[in-house]
């Protein structure tokens, strides 16, 4: 039987695939459903000690888009396949004292899956930095394998919450200092994608002391205005806010993300996220060089926890280590990273030579044709 095992900042996975922090980790029930369809992990839905309520009316919905138009719509049309998710979903709207025996009774019912906890507090006062420091404590005592600091979420007010710390650099190595000294478990911090340098802010997380950089979370973005309505196809009394888009659509961006990451800490651990639902997606993430992969959006659509989507990517793991035997490939630590130095500067691309070179000029799918002025 293939070796699916990964060891990722030190913790040992039976396979290298969580769940990530989401809806298909926000209750005790999921999770142990998880776990039996056979996840190597998962991700708690993120956990604050601010009280949350979220807006009325659906936190999610599903844009779809169809071959005959290529309209983005939430609106469920025949033959549509799915283009992305849409969310303006808060962190967990329970408290710490209710995850705690939960985590507990999940580790003791799966002592050997990953169980990562993601937390979140402020960062604008000594309070809030012990805030992190107060969860921390709190998720490790009751057994959790991990943190993952939620640097991410793109849809907070607080100027010193969510994607607004992934996007400062100094918050960044400030948050992740204030946790490491509190954890004595992995310490992972998950970005932003909605930042200028996303580099920048993986430097910073790893300076503070982070273990592994997780990327990514969802693009922020607003659901399409209805042609017939004017409407926004999610909205409440009319109002809408920006909220975060996941699934298939953001998976070249997070891919770009990725690789710039990998290029610049070689030596260091990433968890891939966005667009996955099978083992073609994840192996693009592992070939770019993350250790782990995450998914959230096809879970949700397979039964809320995914059996058939980790049932795809344990067999589509198992059938390429299969496929690439003769190469040596055991494990996916052997193909981790193999094309992470593929990605170059333009410039450094090669240009046709000699007769072959048309100046620009050659007939290109989707322009006029070449013309003399
Ligand atoms: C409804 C919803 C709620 C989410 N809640 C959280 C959260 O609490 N914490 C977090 O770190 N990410 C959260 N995410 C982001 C996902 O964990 C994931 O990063 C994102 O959806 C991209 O992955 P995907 O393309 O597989 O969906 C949420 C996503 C969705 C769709």
């Amino acid at each position: 039987m293939a070796d699916r095992s990964v060891t990722f900042t030190g913790i040992k996975f039976e396979n290298p695939f969580l769940l990530s922090s989401a809806p298909p980790t926000e209750s005790e029930n999921n999770i142990l459903r998880a776990f039996e369809a056979g996840w190597g992990g998962v991700v708690v839905k993120t956990i604050g000690l601010h009280p949350v309520v979220n807006v009325i009316g659906a936190k999610t919905k599903f844009n779809r888009t169809s071959p005959d138009d290529n309209r983005v719509s939430m609106k469920k049309a025949p033959g549509s396949a799915l283009h992305s998710s849409w969310n303006w979903e808060l962190i967990s709207d329970k408290s710490l004292d209710w995850w705690v025996p939960r985590i507990e009774r999940i580790k003791a019912a799966f002592p050997n899956r990953v169980v990562i906890a993601s937390i979140m507090a402020g960062s604008g006062s000594d309070k809030e930095l012990q805030a992190w420091q107060t969860l921390t404590r709190a998720v490790q005592g009751a057994g959790a394998d991990g943190i993952e600091c939620n640097f991410s979420c793109p849809h907070m007010d607080r100027k010193d919450m969510g994607s607004n710390i992934g996007r400062d650099e100094g918050l960044c190595s400030v948050v992740t200092e204030a946790v490491k000294e509190a954890a004595k478990i992995p310490v992972w911090t998950k970005l932003t994608p909605a930042t200028h340098d996303i580099v920048a802010e993986a430097g910073a997380c790893f300076r503070g002391g982070a273990d592994a950089i997780v990327s990514s979370n969802t693009f922020p973005s607003l659901p399409v205005i209805d042609p017939e309505s004017l409407e926004f196809e999610i909205n409440v009394d009319g109002f809408v806010s920006s909220g975060g888009l996941g699934g298939p659509a953001i998976l070249p961006m997070s891919l770009a993300n990725m690789a710039r990451m990998t290029q610049a800490f070689p030596d260091k651990s990433f968890s891939g996220i966005g667009g996955v639902s099978d083992f073609n997606q994840a192996l693009s993430y592992f070939l770019l060089g993350a250790g782990t992969v995450q998914v959230c959006t096809a879970a949700m659509l397979d039964s809320a926890v995914g059996p058939n989507v980790i049932k795809r990517l344990n067999g589509g793991l198992d059938a390429f280590l299969d496929k690439h035997a003769d190469k040596g490939w055991k494990r996916v630590e052997d193909f981790r990273g193999i094309r992470r130095d593929r990605v170059k500067l333009q410039s450094e691309i090669r240009r046709p030579d000699g007769d072959d070179y048309q100046g620009g000029h050659e007939a290109v799918e989707g322009y006029a044709a070449p013309s003399a002025v």
